[in-house]
């Protein structure tokens, strides 16, 4: 089944995504309140996607096209014991060529200071790091060829 990258649809889908986020984002991080009902998960342009390999969610990132040719990645997560073995990488070059297909032309994030690094690896660069969450951002190259071609992960978007 090998890896895919989905939009957020099915009942199970939300579920593994609320999961995923709840788990990483905050009980790792000793933080409560994560609202599963938060009506910016159904604003109008915003993309709750999640990563699957072999049938199980592991990942999760909410892309927000909410902002001319300038995306907003939220709430990044890969879950602990699958961490540091390239899928946060796999998932965020799934967001970049998404966006790219959507005519998005650059990436923001307001990154955890621990994940900061990660997107330095993947060429993103500081913005503000005045921010409790540092403000980064990546050009990406726009793309007229949609998404889920090539050899990446299935991506029915
Ligand atoms: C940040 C996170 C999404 C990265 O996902 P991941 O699957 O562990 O990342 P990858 O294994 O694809 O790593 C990609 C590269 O970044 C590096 N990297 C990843 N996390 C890193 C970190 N915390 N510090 C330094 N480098 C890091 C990896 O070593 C790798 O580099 P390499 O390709 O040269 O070996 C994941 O660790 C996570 O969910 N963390 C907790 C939640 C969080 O902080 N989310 C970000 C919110 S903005």
């Amino acid at each position: 089944m090998g890896i895919e990258f989905l939009q957020v649809k099915k009942v199970e889908e939300w579920r593994a995504y609320h999961a995923i986020r709840r788990h990483v984002l905050f009980d790792l991080r000793g933080l409560d309140g994560y609202d599963d009902t938060h009506p910016d998960e159904h604003a109008p342009g915003h993309m709750p996607l999640l990563l699957r390999k072999d049938g199980v969610a592991l990942g999760t990132v909410r892309l927000d096209l909410s902002e001319g040719t300038t995306g907003i990645v939220r709430l990044v997560a890969i879950m602990p014991e699958y961490q540091r073995q390239g899928l946060g990488r796999i998932l965020m070059s799934e967001v970049e060529r998404l966006s790219a297909s959507r005519g998005l032309s650059r990436l923001e994030v307001y990154a955890a200071p621990d994940a900061v690094p990660f997107y330095e690896k993947l060429g993103w660069v500081m913005v503000d790091p005045g921010k409790i969450s540092p403000l980064m951002a990546k050009e990406i190259e726009s793309s007229d060829h949609g998404s889920g071609s090539g050899d990446g992960p299935r991506s029915p978007l």
